[in-house]
């Protein structure tokens, strides 16, 4: 068969689905996704890996067919403790490894914390409060048993500023959430656990990510939203944060639920096989997104390593692997080594976080709170004690309190009214500052927006111990200072609230909000992503109401992200502005800490427009292709957020890297120090030839489920029913040899070349990328009476005609005592000056001149500096 493109290739040979239309496919030429096979083995080399590698090995070659096929499939949805599972190894005392939700704590479970929103993380522009974060969570996660936390988030970047999820992420720069999803998972795996960072890649919007889900809110379509996107942007905005995963030692990767480039997330070889396992060297594993698997051989051979929860569609008991996996290795369609390469890639991510083979117990259950009950259940099988309701919290409640302050923006402050000083009578108003009536986790996965908004929707949640309202926080502090203090927990009771407000030395704090998550629940109409921009439950009128009696109005916002301002932020009786995120289970102390200055507030990670067209790119929220897969062209390439506005010369409220603080800081003393590099050399060579570990048998017959063995009802087993293989598979194209099968190249085992942008050993791409060519180094002085913390940003002009005006390429978090003087101290890469080549593969520093500029904003540069 000629193939014109594995995208095409594997889009004909869904498991599930019909083909495309063929009308379609002539009424518009789709973006194809290359074909890269082989899928890339481990590097017992790679910097990092190599004792894990070794320990790999030595667990791995012990193992037969079956026990390294049960490594590699989820046992179905509902079917163990966690969100999945995979089989256990009990002969070699290896239970069944837990993979679980969330980036902001331990979903499901109790007595476990809820830490602030990655976004909100990233407001604070501290590398060590991402590190500490990711440390915490990973110590709970552990401490429940968890063997791979499903987080840090690195798509959505956050191309539209609508999308349900941008919130688990951290901002639509490419550095900072590098720099998110870097410390993260250093902490999170320093911690014991396994990070996943995710959803790889293009992943930038709930609706259509799932055909079947579109059901849900009207729509009829086969496949899947395809995020088509050229492959200079890939490289320099989408898959820059996923490198610097790779490169901090991730130990797996979420491959996404929608397409890129017409070929799905899970069994697309251009981006696992390629840009992932080749140009990046990752070495951990790939899972799927759960039921983001469509393919059996197919996805194996393009670098899926574990399918989630490992059944076709949530409780079918069938799999794509599972028996399938066995039995395909057993015909030759999927060669000994692929499997081997999996089991190995899962093996040493564990041995790498220092994970034992004879694992402590999971000692939670996602599906149920009670102490017992049973572990199988779906099945209602196993009576035991599932959860031992253990208090992994530690004192982290102090470092969300820090991490939530610090990552308020403070956008507005006339007149310095911040930070209070003794006020004389404060007044909190709206439903936002308050409890949900039914508890804070009354609704599941946070699928209702009631009361204080601490946290988004969907998986990326988890249940709050306790929820510190700003009401009772301003409250208890009012107490203690003698502040007279009321609130009105509603944004209806409007004469009630006009009578309060306008009476004497009133300080009014509005506290407002938005919402978004994720596809699967539907929150007051929005399947996810936002429906607007705007905010919820009246919340602009509440405003105005409140500044039209009250010239002390403070407003202070929960959303995920941008929400529009424009009508109200220049009103002067609205003194003060606070942008609060997602901040967790401390929301009110923190909040309390910024208005009243006992912490520094931090930046904004995105920037504000006055309308939600001035963003340039949106969401789609009506199919563009028929029933086929909607196609979202990322025809903006790189300009999104700030590079967007740059280009479009547009003014905005509040740009990207802005935020006031507390005192004030003078910018100077620029150096420039060019550092003596070495000449780039491309990467070339050969790899090993594809190893396999240890002996497996090619007898049929010792892989039937054994006779006495009590299956548990919808779980899924490595293990055959027959000797028949065809009769023993369920996969309709059973039988066909691998070159009928697989696209060219799938079974190749032979050494493979190294990419020219590939490392050599070292994850993260040619490690000569990250060398350092400048050194930058600027005085940043607090000019003020207090103390403070500065967040010097670096930007780089790339200098070509098709690049962004800038692009942030450093940032530091400094706390400076006043009338002090603190150096601010960046690096420059090779990376980090590059533009990517598509024609040579590679990237290239360009011979446009090249301006770097230190400043407090991307429209603050107050310093800057040609490079030579
Ligand atoms: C789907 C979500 O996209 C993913 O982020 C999550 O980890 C899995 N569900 C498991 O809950």
């Amino acid at each position: 068969m000629h193939l014109k493109s594995a995208a095409l290739w594997l889009l004909l040979n869904q498991a599930q689905v019909s083909c495309a239309n063929p009308l379609q496919l002539e009424k518009r030429a789709l973006a194809t996704s290359d074909p890269f096979y082989p899928s890339p083995w481990m590097d017992p080399e790679a910097i990092g890996w190599e004792e894990a590698y070794q320990k790999a090995k030595d667990f791995v070659s012990q193992l037969t067919l079956l026990e390294k096929v049960n490594l590699t499939t989820g046992t179905g949805w509902e079917t163990e403790q966690c969100v999945g599972n995979v089989g256990a190894i009990p002969r070699l005392g290896l239970r069944s490894l837990c993979m679980h939700d969330s980036p902001v704590g331990v979903r499901g479970a109790d007595y476990s914390s809820v830490f602030p929103s990655g976004q909100t993380t990233a407001a604070t522009w501290s590398r060590s409060l991402f590190y500490k974060r990711g440390f915490a969570m990973g110590e709970e996660a552990k401490g429940k048993g968890v063997n791979v936390l499903l987080g840090p988030v690195a798509g959505p970047l956050g191309r539209a500023p609508a999308a349900g999820r941008n919130w688990e992420g951290f901002s639509p720069d490419p550095v900072l959430t590098g720099a998110g999803v870097a410390e993260s998972s250093k902490g999170i795996q320093d911690a014991g656990v396994v990070a996943c960072v995710k959803h790889f890649i293009g992943n930038e919007q709930e609706h259509f990510r799932v055909a079947g889900e579109a059901k849900d809110y009207g729509f009829s379509i086969s496949e899947s939203l395809s995020s088509n996107i050229d492959d200079k942007t890939m490289h320099e905005l989408y898959l820059w944060p996923f490198a610097d995963a790779v490169r901090a030692g991730v130990g797996s990767v979420m491959c996404s639920y929608q397409q890129i480039n017409n070929s799905y997330g899970c069994q697309n070889s251009k981006l696992m096989n390629n840009l992932l396992k080749n140009e990046l060297g990752f070495q951990g594993f790939v899972m799927s997104d759960w039921q983001a698997q469509h393919t059996g051989a197919a996805s194996a051979a393009a670098g899926l390593d574990m399918s989630m929860p490992g059944d076709t569609a949530f409780n079918t008991g069938r799999s794509y692997w599972g028996a399938n996996l066995t039995a395909a290795v057993l015909n030759g369609t999927v060669p000994e080594w692929r499997v081997d390469d999996m089991a190995m890639r899962i093996m040493a991510a564990i041995f790498k976080v220092g994970q034992p083979v004879k694992q402590d117990p999971i000692n939670f259950s996602f599906w149920s709170q009670a102490a017992f009950g049973p572990v199988h259940w779906r099945a209602k099988q196993g009576y035991q004690q599932i959860n031992g309701h253990v208090d992994v919290r530690g004192n982290h409640g102090t470092l969300i309190r820090e991490v939530a302050a610090k990552g308020t923006v403070l956008l507005k402050n006339s007149n310095g009214i911040l930070p209070l000083r003794n006020p004389k009578f404060v007044v909190a108003v709206g439903e936002d500052a308050g409890p949900n009536p039914l508890g804070p986790n009354s609704c599941g996965d946070r699928g209702c927006n009631a009361g204080t908004l601490a946290l988004g929707w969907g998986s990326g949640t988890a249940n709050f111990p306790y929820l510190v309202t700003p009401d009772a926080a301003l409250q208890a502090r009012a107490i203690r200072d003698g502040t007279r203090y009321e609130s009105i927990l509603s944004n209806y009771a409007t004469s009630q609230i006009q009578s309060l407000v306008s009476q004497d030395n009133v300080t009014a704090i509005v506290f407002v909000n938005s919402d978004s998550g994720e596809s699967y629940i539907n929150v007051e109409g929005n399947m996810g992503d936002r429906n607007n921009l705007t905010l919820w439950k009246n919340g602009d009128d509440l405003i105005k109401t409140v500044a039209a009696r009250c010239s002390n109005t403070i407003v202070v916002i929960h959303s995920p992200g941008p929400v529009i301002v424009t009508d109200w932020y220049t009103n002067p009786n609205i003194t003060a502005i606070i942008w609060a995120g997602f901040p967790g289970q401390e929301s009110g102390n923190s909040i309390v800490d910024i208005l009243y200055g006992d912490s520094s507030p931090g930046r904004s990670p995105f920037s504000w427009g006055a309308t939600r067209e001035s963003y340039g790119v949106d969401v789609m929220y009506k199919p563009n292709n028929g029933q086929d897969a909607p196609q979202q062209d990322f025809s903006e390439g790189n300009f999104i957020d700030y590079r967007y506005f740059d280009k479009a010369n547009s003014s905005l409220i509040y740009e990207f890297g802005y935020g006031l603080s507390y005192t004030t800081f003078d910018y100077g003393n620029l150096k420039v120090q060019k550092e003596n590099v070495s000449t780039y050399q491309a990467t070339s060579g050969v790899t090993a030839a594809a190893p396999t570990f240890g002996n497996m048998s090619r007898n049929p017959g010792s892989y039937l489920l054994p006779n006495d063995f009590q299956p548990v009802y919808l779980y899924v087993y490595s293990y055959l029913n027959s000797t028949d293989l065809k009769a023993a598979s369920t996969d309709r194209d059973f039988g066909k040899t691998a070159a009928e099968f697989l696209p060219h190249g799938a079974n190749d085992g032979s050494g493979q070349p190294l990419l020219r942008s590939a490392g050599k050993h070292s994850p993260g791409g040619n490690a000569q990328l990250y060398e350092n060519m400048y050194t930058i180094t600027a005085d940043i002085t607090n000019t003020g009476r207090i103390a403070g913390d500065e967040i010097p940003q670096l930007y780089v002009s790339l200098g070509g005609p098709t690049d962004p005006r800038i692009v942030l390429r450093g940032f530091d978090r400094l706390h400076i005592e006043p009338g002090k003087t603190v150096q601010f101290k960046a690096s420059l890469t090779r990376r980090d000056l590059s533009n990517w080549d598509p024609a040579i593969q590679d990237w290239v520093v360009s011979s446009y001149p090249k301006t770097v500029y230190v400043g407090r904003s991307s429209r603050k540069l107050e310093l800057s500096a040609k490079l030579t």
